[in-house]
């Protein structure tokens, strides 16, 4: 089989790698945002019965936590309704539809790893709309698999280490919060498990369509875990022993030099942000690796491998050394 996917979300952090892996998996249709705005239902329901894909790929989200809580409605729209429409056009194409979800669908009162069957309880807008956005597609009868993760980030887009790398040129004192524990996970390595996963659905599949009884919400993040303030300190590290040349990094730095000597930790009530977050998001990967046999390396590895390399163009290709 080789399937057309219809992937959305490609100037995104997990996007932007998907678009560059999936072509190795067959035709990859790749709107564009003025082709397909997943707050309008008619586009998508015309973008999805135009490419009939056998399998389409839900990269897109919103995902501004703070914004959402300002605007429900927009991020109920595009993290709810549209997979839902996208999870119900996939079950009349008979396609599979990727899914990606967060662990901010818990409350964070845990303080070992969720498990899948834990219950979720999100407490902001943007995990409320994100839970919505999964029991929709486990309710369509479309064959789905949903990834959730944690923490993204890449050496493009807007994330924890592109702000962090900015402050570092603007402040001579960061203060990180550091009462939140989590896995930061890099865009890279998720985009490259995905595709990984993909290759050997594809590879079983004799027919033009896959299997509908495809089914099942998985934990994928890095392993180990930190907070945000470990984190920063990390990749201040990591930035001072990397080559200053790596363009991401001279682009993240806008040429400037880092001038941050102290990293204080506080928390998250020092921090004063109106929206809440969980204290303690840590996802177990355990089923992922039973039942897909798969597990990403440890978050400190993945930042490593941004500092040490283009990590789009130069990886290896195989990146799961348990396997
Ligand atoms: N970022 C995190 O820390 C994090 C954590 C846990 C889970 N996740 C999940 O991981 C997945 C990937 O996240 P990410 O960090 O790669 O996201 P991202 O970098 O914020 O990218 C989001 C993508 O969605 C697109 N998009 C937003 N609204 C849209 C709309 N109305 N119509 C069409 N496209 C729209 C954006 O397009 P434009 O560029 O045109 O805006 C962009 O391509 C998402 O499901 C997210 O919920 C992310």
């Amino acid at each position: 089989m080789k399937p057309t996917i219809l992937l959305t979300g490609k100037t995104g952090q997990l996007g932007c790698e998907l678009n560059r892996l999936l072509p190795r998996l067959g035709e990859v249709i790749a709107p564009e945002r003025n082709e397909l705005d997943l707050r309008e239902p008619e586009k998508i329901r015309d973008v999805m019965r135009n490419a009939k894909p056998q399998v389409v790929v839900n990269a897109a989200a919103y995902t501004a936590v703070d914004a959402a809580d300002a605007d429900e409605a927009t991020a109920s729209a595009v993290n709810a309704e549209a997979p839902r429409l996208l999870a119900l056009e996939a079950k009349n194409v008979g396609a599979l539809l990727v899914h990606f979800s967060t662990d901010y669908v818990f409350d964070g009162a845990k303080r070992s790893p969720y498990l899948e069957t834990d219950r979720p309880n999100p407490i902001n807008s943007y995990g409320r709309t994100k839970l919505s956005g999964e029991e929709a597609i486990r309710n369509s009868g479309a064959a789905h698999l949903i990834f959730r993760t944690s923490w993204v980030y890449a050496t493009h887009g807007r994330n924890f280490l592109l702000t962090i790398l900015r402050l570092a040129t603007e402040r001579e004192e960061l203060k990180i919060v550091d009462d939140q524990v989590g896995a930061p996970t890099c865009a890279f390595d998720l985009a490259q498990a995905t595709t990984e996963i993909l290759t050997g659905i594809i590879a079983k599949t004799k027919s033009d369509f896959i299997s509908p009884e495809l089914k099942g919400t998985y934990h994928m993040t890095a392993t180990g875990q930190t907070t945000w303030y470990e984190f920063a300190k990390a990749i201040l590290e990591e930035a001072s022993r990397a080559h200053q040349d790596l363009p991401w990094l001279s682009s993240a730095r806008n040429a400037r030099p880092i001038i941050a000597r102290r990293v204080l930790p506080i928390s998250t009530d020092e921090f004063r942000s109106p929206t809440r977050r969980p204290a303690y998001s840590v996802l177990s990967n355990a089923l992922l690796m039973e039942t897909l046999g798969l597990t990403l390396s440890n978050w400190r590895t993945q930042l490593q491998r941004c500092f040490s390399a283009e990590v789009s163009s130069r990886l290896p290709t195989t990146l799961f050394p348990s396997r």
